[in-house]
C-alpha cells in the first residue's frame, strides 16, 4: 500500500522528536499503521535553519504553512505551531482541503475546538490532540477509550510539566523561581510565552480539553477558574512541608448538582498521597469514573519525545482510520460532545 503523506506545520522541539521517533521506530510503526506514514513537507519560520538541521531528510521544507495544507499530494497535517492564530486558520484550511489533522495545540482545541471539530464532523475529517495534554501520557485515549464504559465523576491532576518542575526544585533545591523557570525554558518544557505555564493558563487549557472529553460537553474554558504558582514564595512551600503537605498546581473537573466545575489553582496536598510525590516536569492525572473507581496515569508531561509519543499515536491512529473502509469507520477522532449544553459551572 501507498504510504500516506505528513505535513508538518511547525518543526520546533515537538516537531525534531517527532521525525526521531518516526525514523526511528519506522518499521514496527508502519506495522502497526498497516503502511508507511511519511512526512514529505514542513512549514517553519527558520527556512535556512531547518534546512540546515533537516535538509537531507528528503522533506520539502519552505515557510508557507498555506503551501502545506493546500498540497494535493498531503493526507495527513500535524499542527505543531502553537497559539491560536495562524494556527486556527491553517487547521479550518486543511479541514477544508479534506485533510486530517493531528495537533498538540491546547490553546487551539481548548479555545476554538467547537468550531474545528463541527468544520471537521461536516467533512468526515479526523482531528486527533492526544499531545495536547499531559505530554506522553495517553490520556485521552484512556478516558475516551479505556474508561467508555463508565460515567466520569471527576478528573484531577498535575497536567503542566513547568510548574511542576518549578515547585519540585525550588523545594528540593531551595533554587529561586527565575532560576529554575530559565531551565524549564532551555529544556524546552516552558510555553512560548511562560506566563501561560505560571498563572495556570495552559494548565486550563489542558483541563478545558479533559473535562470536554471526560463529560461529552463542549470546550468552556471561559468558564475556567484559573490561578497559578507566581505568588507562592519559598516559605509558602516550606510551610506547607513542616505541616507534612506538599503544593501542586492541581486542574480539576467535577460534576457538581449546578453543572460541570473547571478550576486550576494551588492545592495542598497531604505528602503521603501518590500525587504529591510527582516531581519534576512529571505530569498525573487521576480519573474517577463510576465503575472503575480511581485510576491514576503517570509519566513525562512536556519534552521532544514524549510528546512526539503521542503525535505518532494520533498519526497511526489516523492512517488506520483513513485506510479503512468508510463504511467500517469508527466516528470517534473528531470530537463529537454528547450533551450540546453549556451547563454552567
Ligand atoms: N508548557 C507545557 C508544560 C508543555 O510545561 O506542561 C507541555 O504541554
Amino acid at each position: 500500500m501507498k504510504p500516506i503523506n505528513v505535513g508538518l506545520l511547525g518543526l520546533g522541539t515537538v516537531g525534531g522528536g517527532t521525525l526521531t521517533v518516526l525514523r526511528r521506530n519506522a518499521r514496527e510503526i508502519t506495522r502497526r499503521a498497516g503502511r508507511e506514514i511519511r512526512v514529505t513537507m514542513a512549514a517553519v519560520r527558520n527556512v535556512e535553519r531547518a534546512r540546515q538541521q533537516y535538509g537531507g531528510q528528503g522533506l520539502v521544507i519552505t515557510d508557507d504553512g498555506g503551501a502545506v495544507v493546500n498540497h494535493p499530494d498531503i493526507d495527513i497535517v500535524v499542527e505543531l505551531i502553537g497559539g491560536l492564530e495562524p494556527a486556527r486558520t491553517l487547521v479550518l484550511q486543511a479541514i477544508a482541503n479534506g485533510k486530517h489533522v493531528v495537533t498538540a495545540n491546547k490553546a487551539l482545541i481548548a479555545k476554538h475546538g467547537n468550531e474545528i471539530f463541527a468544520a471537521a464532523q461536516d467533512k468526515g475529517i479526523m482531528v486527533a490532540f492526544e499531545a495536547a495534554v499531559g505530554g506522553g501520557i495517553p490520556i485521552i485515549k484512556a478516558i475516551r477509550e479505556g474508561l467508555t464504559a463508565n460515567r466520569i465523576e471527576w478528573v484531577a491532576g498535575i497536567i503542566n510539566g513547568t510548574t511542576n518542575f518549578i515547585l519540585s526544585e525550588m523545594r528540593d533545591k531551595g533554587l529561586p523561581f527565575d532560576q529554575v523557570l530559565a531551565e524549564a525554558q532551555r529544556l524546552g518544557y516552558a510555553e512560548a510565552d511562560p506566563t501561560f505555564d505560571i498563572e495556570g493558563i495552559d494548565a486550563a487549557h489542558k483541563l478545558t480539553i479533559l473535562s470536554a472529553i471526560a463529560f461529552g460537553i463542549p470546550m468552556q474554558f471561559d468558564k475556567a477558574y484559573t490561578e497559578g504558582i507566581s505568588k507562592l514564595t519559598k516559605e509558602d512551600i516550606r510551610y506547607a512541608e513542616e505541616l507534612g503537605y506538599r503544593i501542586k498546581l492541581l486542574g480539576i473537573t467535577k460534576r457538581t448538582d449546578q453543572g460541570i466545575e473547571l478550576r486550576v489553582h494551588p492545592t495542598l496536598i497531604p505528602a503521603r498521597r501518590l500525587i504529591a510525590n510527582v516531581e519534576g516536569v512529571m505530569n498525573a492525572v487521576l480519573v474517577k469514573g463510576d465503575a472503575v473507581g480511581a485510576t491514576l496515569y503517570y509519566g513525562r508531561g512536556a519534552g521532544a519525545e514524549p510528546t512526539a509519543s503521542a503525535v505518532v499515536a494520533d498519526l497511526v491512529d489516523v492512517t488506520r482510520m483513513a485506510t479503512a473502509d468508510p463504511e467500517n469507520r469508527v466516528p470517534h477522532l473528531a470530537f463529537q460532545p454528547d450533551a450540546l449544553s453549556n451547563e454552567p459551572i
